[in-house]
């Protein structure tokens, strides 16, 4: 086994007191300028670490964006607090991914995190194809009808399916992979690690990869965590913690 890449760890003072609620995912919780500040400071260790070319998004778009998915998403419930939709929208728009892929998608509201950021209102590049994949067709249908209010032009759709199979199957370029899916009985979110690996040849150098839930599904993420720390896989590695859910960030 090699010796772990950079992969590190960057932690707000707050992570564990920064708390959402589930059914209400628009409250706000802190002032924006705070928020900004947290996720810059996110931004700035992504960038050191080699993970990310630069740390600016437009501020504009992105609250574009925000407003759009509160007017016109139907959201039953998302574990995606605020600060992890600026920084999923903010790595969206520096990477700029002509294609991504989002495994797990339930109701569609971390697709469009990362999705928002390519189609609709906050906009800020001209992607290719930006598909959610959710297993659960009900929940399929609500995420593409809530998709389809915000990005007429189809470039950004869900499909209900499984997401380890369209990946095995895809044959495109992935320059940003979100991993959310939950795999059935004992895997759970080890099921990253599946997805990660059907997919690993077709990630340019460059290309990233998220992981939510780093932090309270760590227990499941131990051979995940192994695979992206690892620096004859990945470059860089960096588990960013704003709030209890986390998320990691890793580049190919
Ligand atoms: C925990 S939820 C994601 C919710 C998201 N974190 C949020 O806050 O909105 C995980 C989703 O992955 C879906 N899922 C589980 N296994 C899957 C697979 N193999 N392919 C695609 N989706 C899958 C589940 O049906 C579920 O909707």
């Amino acid at each position: 086994m090699s010796t772990p890449n950079s992969a590190t760890a960057h932690r707000s003072d707050d992570w564990d007191r920064y708390k959402m609620e589930y059914k209400n995912p628009h409250k706000e919780l802190e002032p924006q300028e705070k928020e900004i500040a947290v996720v810059d400071a996110a931004l700035r260790v992504l960038q050191e670490s080699g993970v990310l070319p630069h740390t600016r998004y437009d501020h504009a778009k992105f609250l574009a964006h925000r407003k759009a998915v509160r007017e016109l998403f139907e959201i039953p419930w998302t574990a995606i607090s605020p600060r992890v939709q600026r920084l999923l929208y903010a790595i969206n728009a520096i990477v700029q991914p002509p294609y991504m892929i989002a495994a797990g998608v339930f109701c569609g509201n971390t697709f469009i995190s990362n999705a928002g950021a390519g189609v609709g209102p906050g906009a800020c590049y001209t992607a290719k194809v930006l598909v959610g994949i959710e297993i659960k067709p009900a929940e399929a249908e609500r995420g593409e009808r809530n998709v389809r209010r915000i990005d007429p032009t189809g470039v950004a759709r869900i499909v209900a399916a499984d997401a380890l199979a369209v990946v095995k199957d895809w044959r495109d370029p992935i320059q940003l992979l979100y991993l959310d899916a939950d795999g059935s009985g004992t895997k759970g979110k080890g099921i990253y690690l599946d997805i990660l690996e059907a997919g690993y040849d077709r990630m340019p150098p460059g290309a990233v990869i998220l992981a939510h839930n780093s932090v309270n599904s760590a227990h499941k993420l131990k051979d995940y965590f192994a695979c992206v720390r690892d620096p004859q896989k990945f470059r860089a590695s960096v588990n960013v913690i704003l709030d209890p859910e986390g998320l990691e960030v890793s580049v190919r």
